[in-house]
């Protein structure tokens, strides 16, 4: 099939398959969530060459604090590790950094890495990358809401679009799921209304550059309606018979 459209601006991910990855290899689970780490590094990359503005990965969510304690400290611990050994990386790669979640949830370390990490990377306009970091979509819109509450203003489309944690960016294009399972899991809920959504077999950590060459083909070949027929989309209106 022909390519209708334009290749996505804004690409979203859901990292599924960490675990599975490690335990088929008879390996602790945080070892999966390292080499899910070099997946993300590695489609950071890709994403840069195939001229991405954003990508947006989902990290820990607000449901995560549920995990095994040790895999949750060893969540954070990874994300403090990254903070301190990555962000100079991507800052060569022009990659500008935006942690998106609630904050009031992390330590104060982990916190004030988050913040330096977003000032450090401020200037660049090379690819816009969105961590969502103890991070909810339901938390999203609450948050949004009660903070248009809270300025009494009223709640519209808009002003919620302007309140939530991607107002900086446009809404994704197109939302990828590995590791099997066919759900968002409370990500990105109001931002994904009109996403192609894809989803791939493919654990986390195997997902390289053809897996995710494989999901923007797909994309390319998807009619995007947003409400509208197939006719309206391709401008070729039939006079109804009379
Ligand atoms: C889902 O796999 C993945 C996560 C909950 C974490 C994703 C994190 C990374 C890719 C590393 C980057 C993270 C930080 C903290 C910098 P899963 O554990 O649910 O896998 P499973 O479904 O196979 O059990």
């Amino acid at each position: 099939m022909e390519p209708t459209n334009a290749p996505p601006a804004h690409v979203a991910i859901v990292m599924d398959g960490n675990g599975r990855w490690a335990a088929s290899r008879l390996l602790p689970r945080i070892v999966g969530h390292k080499r899910g780490i070099d997946g993300l590094k590695r489609i950071v990359k890709a994403c840069v060459v195939r001229k991405i503005q954003v990508l947006t990965v989902f990290a820990f969510s607000s449901e995560n604090w549920n995990r095994p304690a040790d895999e949750v400290s060893g969540l954070m611990d990874l994300m403090a590790m990254a903070l301190s050994k990555e962000v100079a990386q991507l800052q060569q790669e022009g990659v500008r950094l935006y942690f998106v979640g609630n904050r009031a949830g992390l330590s104060p370390a982990i916190r004030a890495g988050l913040e330096q990490a977003e000032a450090r990377t401020a200037s660049n306009t090379t690819l816009v990358l969105n961590v969502c970091f103890n991070y909810g979509g339901k938390w999203d819109i609450a948050n949004a809401a009660a903070q248009l509450a809270a300025q009494g203003m009223a709640i519209t489309e808009e002003s919620m679009e302007g309140a939530m944690a991607l107002s900086h960016c446009a809404e994704p294009d197109l939302i990828i799921r590995t590791g099997g399972e066919h759900r968002l899991s409370n990500f990105l809920l109001w931002q994904a209304a009109y996403a192609e959504l894809y989803f791939s077999p493919v654990l986390w950590p195997d997902f390289d550059d053809a897996a995710l060459d494989a999901a923007l083909l797909e994309y390319a070949v998807r009619e995007r309606r947003y409400g509208k027929t197939s006719a309206q989309i391709h401008g070729s209106f039939k006079r109804a018979k009379v």
